[in-house]
């Protein structure tokens, strides 16, 4: 841990998230009013995050800036820094381990297995198992050496006004895009309805995966990968000035994904030994032997 690291690890900030959003009604308590949802919901997003969490958003406020997107943008989606294959890139993002207990921590890879065994149990279509197998692996990128505030957090546009629905919003007053003449304005240096495709979003894991793997998967999973962590837009419904009628449709993924993310968690091992031959498989289906990372 350090000033740019304040979490034990990136899963802490995924921890923070299940509290902000506790799991939904049970089927029993489904038949209760709305309103009773959006209370609890409403009252958990007040609550503090522990303190490490906290410094981890003030830190991703602060920092993510037009010209740091830009620069990180330049950076990495050239592609040029590795090439492997998809299960290769699994083992990388294993080394990566969280600082506060490795013993009882279950390994990245048991994580990717947990969220894409939820929904093979579900029996949704091949391509959605892959995606959540693989939705995470831009984590890389902390192997890489970027600090977790430019890996993980919830994502959001820069070069417009910060909703005031994320997650600490009053830490964006340190932001140098702030009172920016134009960054600062509703739908800032976009055009209304512009589509996400033109925004640009603050760097992270998903933007980065979906640059690796966007042409060999469905529109569907692209946008699952792309914008997993725009919790103000999938669970808040902030941003819709940007949204494109496609975007509106593809959100309906992006939310029907976001169940297998935060809670697939458990801490049953799965067996990654008799799981490998069918991932190994379903990956092969998809992607080549080898992409560019
Ligand atoms: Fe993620």
């Amino acid at each position: 841990m350090d000033e740019q690291n304040p979490m034990s690890g990136p899963d802490q900030w995924e921890s923070d998230l299940s509290r902000r959003y506790p799991a939904a009604r049970t089927e029993a308590a489904a038949d209760h009013s709305e309103a009773d949802h959006s209370e609890r919901a409403f009252r958990n997003h007040e609550a503090e995050a522990r303190p490490s969490v906290k410094a981890f958003y003030r830190l991703n406020h602060q920092y993510q800036t037009v010209d740091f997107v830009r620069r990180k943008r330049d950076e990495f989606l050239s592609l040029d820094r590795q090439r492997m294959g998809i299960w290769e890139a699994m083992e990388f993002l294993n080394t990566l381990v969280d600082d506060s207990d490795p013993d009882t921590e279950l390994s990245q890879i048991e994580h990717l297995l947990q969220a894409a065994e939820a929904i093979r149990a579900d029996g949704h279509p091949r391509w959605f198992i892959l995606t959540g197998l693989i939705h995470d692996l831009g984590k890389i990128l902390c192997l890489f050496g970027e600090p977790q505030w430019a890996v993980v957090g919830d994502t959001f546009p820069v070069g417009c006004a910060f909703s005031s629905s994320i997650v600490y919003h009053d830490f964006f007053r340190l932001n140098s895009d702030w009172d920016h003449p134009v960054y600062s304005t509703q739908s800032g240096i976009y055009e209304p309805q512009a589509g996400l495709d033109h925004v640009m979003m603050s760097w992270g894991h998903d933007e980065y995966l979906y640059h690796v793997t966007k042409t060999y998967l469905p529109p569907e999973a692209q946008y699952m990968i792309r914008y997993h962590s725009f919790y103000p837009g999938h669970r808040e419904n902030a941003y819709q000035h940007l949204f494109s009628d496609q975007d509106r449709r593809l959100f309906q993924w992006v939310r029907k994904f976001n169940p297998y993310d935060l809670y697939s968690k458990s801490d049953a091992r799965p067996d990654v030994e008799s799981l490998k031959p069918f991932y190994r498989e379903l990956i092969d289906e998809f992607f080549p032997p080898e992409l560019a990372w």
